[in-house]
């Protein structure tokens, strides 16, 4: 299952703030909520339909929070982990390198971001991934290359990147997983 497969890559980390990016109906924040029980879940999606759902699932469970808001203007609280599944090839291409930098100023030092998307790199899964989104949501998506990936993270001031190409493996739609990290000493400008 992709959430558990996603998690082992933090080991025995154990964050305790996390927040999701784009986090649509919410599935994965309720992974994390209950693999993190100590953690305070917070789920935010530019889709009020999506949140509207996504808030009918809390009932009544508490450290799990679904906010209807666009990521690259939400207020800048830290946290120690960011989860960000298949959003940034959503993202208009002028606003992918913004997104990422946002990242980064949304993570306290010591934090992590883990980023999962479809691999630019990987002709026929984006061709798969353009057609699909393009057949099912009328949508024309920005797939990002690994460099380009690396590029925007350095940019925003990751210095360490761990990169898994092919992980969780798919070979319809190839994705590349990063666990990012935003050094302890590192200063937020
Ligand atoms: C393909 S869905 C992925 C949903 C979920 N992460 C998952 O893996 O099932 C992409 C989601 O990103 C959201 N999104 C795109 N741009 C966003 C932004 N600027 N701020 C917040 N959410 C955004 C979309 O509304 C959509 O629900």
């Amino acid at each position: 299952m992709t959430p558990e497969l996603l998690v082992r890559l933090l080991k025995n980390w154990k964050p305790q703030s996390i927040l999701e990016i784009g986090t649509g109906y919410g599935v994965m924040a309720h992974y994390f909520s209950h693999r993190y029980p100590e953690a305070r879940v917070l789920g935010v999606d530019l889709n009020e339909k999506r949140i509207v759902t996504a808030q009918a699932t809390v009932k009544g469970r508490s450290g799990i929070e679904f906010r209807h808001e666009n990521i690259l203007t939400l207020p800048e609280e830290s946290y120690d982990l960011l989860v960000m599944q298949d959003v940034i090839h959503h993202v208009g291409l002028g606003n992918q390198e913004l997104l990422i930098a946002k990242t980064w100023r949304l993570l306290r030092p010591g934090g992590r971001l883990l980023l999962r998307d479809i691999d630019g790199d990987r002709l026929v899964g984006t061709f798969n991934a353009f057609i699909w989104d393009l057949v099912l949501n009328w949508e024309r998506c920005h797939f990002v290359a690994k460099a380009s990936l690396q590029a925007m993270f350095s940019k925003a001031g990751y210095k360490h990147v761990e990169v898994f190409p092919d992980y969780p493996h798919s070979p319809i739609f190839p994705y590349v997983t990063c666990i990012a990290h935003k050094e302890n000493h590192a200063v937020t400008e």
